[in-house]
């Protein structure tokens, strides 16, 4: 073992150490928790999980925003919860409120390095094309696309908030040597933001597909278990770039693959270009509704 492969095992050790111990997060809503309790129970009563989510107006409409937006595309307007339970679904309703709690839990202050409402737009923007790019591509689980495509980038978020000085040093170290946001990462904590997302939705025992999209989102090619998600993920990614809607500076310059091309079933890129302007639209609606979320 090299002296730098034993410093970024080091490095990697105390990131690690640091990830066990993130207990102090600001209590989630008690609407949000009981729902999601709700949501667990083999015996699920629709009356009082919407009894239950009405007493939290901010939840109420927040869920009626996402309900009402492009995202599912429904013909009648959703304006009451029960309406919203029958139309969407126990599994959809359940994925909606979990990514509405991670925001509440997951709520930071705006600084130079990190603006929050910008780091949501992206997460929520390719959350939602993932799960467009499920539908439109037959593949199994567009909820677990969502949540996927929600929580990409997650690490990045943890790292601004529980390693903010490393954060900084990862920020400049990009700046100055010109290194791509994984590399310095990994030289600074020995952890990607890749890698710190996929150890705590393992942790929090997300499903394993789940989590194995997120450590690929980069490279799905590497993903022996996840590789369409995490392709689906990744396009998602590298559409908030070529569409300049949500994109952020940590994402620049994403490349698609051969192979991912070949596996969403393109001939050329100049079909997936096609494909990237029909989601346009998606995209402009769905940044309108983001600012309803947090
Ligand atoms: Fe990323
Ligand atoms: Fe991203």
């Amino acid at each position: 073992m090299t002296a730098f492969q034993l410093t970024e095992q080091k490095k990697r050790e105390r990131t690690e150490l640091v990830l066990r111990n993130i207990y102090n997060l600001p209590p989630i809503p008690n609407a949000i928790k009981e729902a999601l309790e709700m949501l667990d129970k083999p015996a699920l009563n629709s009356h009082a999980l919407s009894s239950i989510i009405s007493r939290d107006q901010g939840l109420v409409t927040k869920i009626l925003t996402i309900a009402n937006s492009p995202l599912y595309g429904l013909q009648r307007k959703v304006t009451t919860i029960d309406f919203a339970i029958l139309v969407l679904g126990y599994s959809e309703l359940r994925n909606i409120i979990s990514v509405l709690s991670i925001v509440e839990a997951f709520k930071n202050k705006t600084d130079q390095y990190l603006s929050q409402k910008e780091f949501w737009l992206h997460s929520y923007l390719t959350g939602s094309a993932a799960k467009r790019l499920a539908e439109d591509f037959d593949f199994p689980n567009s909820g677990e696309a969502f949540i996927g495509g929600f929580l990409h980038d997650f690490g990045f978020s943890i790292m601004h908030r529980f390693f903010h000085a490393d954060f900084i040093e990862v920020y400049n170290i990009v700046n100055q040597k010109g290194v791509s946001y994984s590399e310095a990462e990994l030289e600074v904590l020995g952890m990607s933001h890749q890698q710190i997302g996929h150890y705590l939705t393992d942790k929090w025992n997300f499903p394993e597909t789940l989590c194995d999209a997120i450590l690929y989102h980069h490279n799905p090619n590497d993903s022996k278990d996840s590789k369409s998600l995490a392709t689906i993920i990744h396009l998602a990614d590298y559409m908030t770039e070529k569409l300049n809607i949500g994109n952020c500076y940590w994402d620049k310059n994403l490349q698609l693959s051969d192979s991912e091309i070949g596996l969403l079933r393109f001939r050329e890129t100049e079909q997936i270009e096609k494909l990237i302007e029909n989601y346009k639209d998606l995209f402009v609606e769905q940044a309108e509704t983001v600012r309803y979320l947090s």
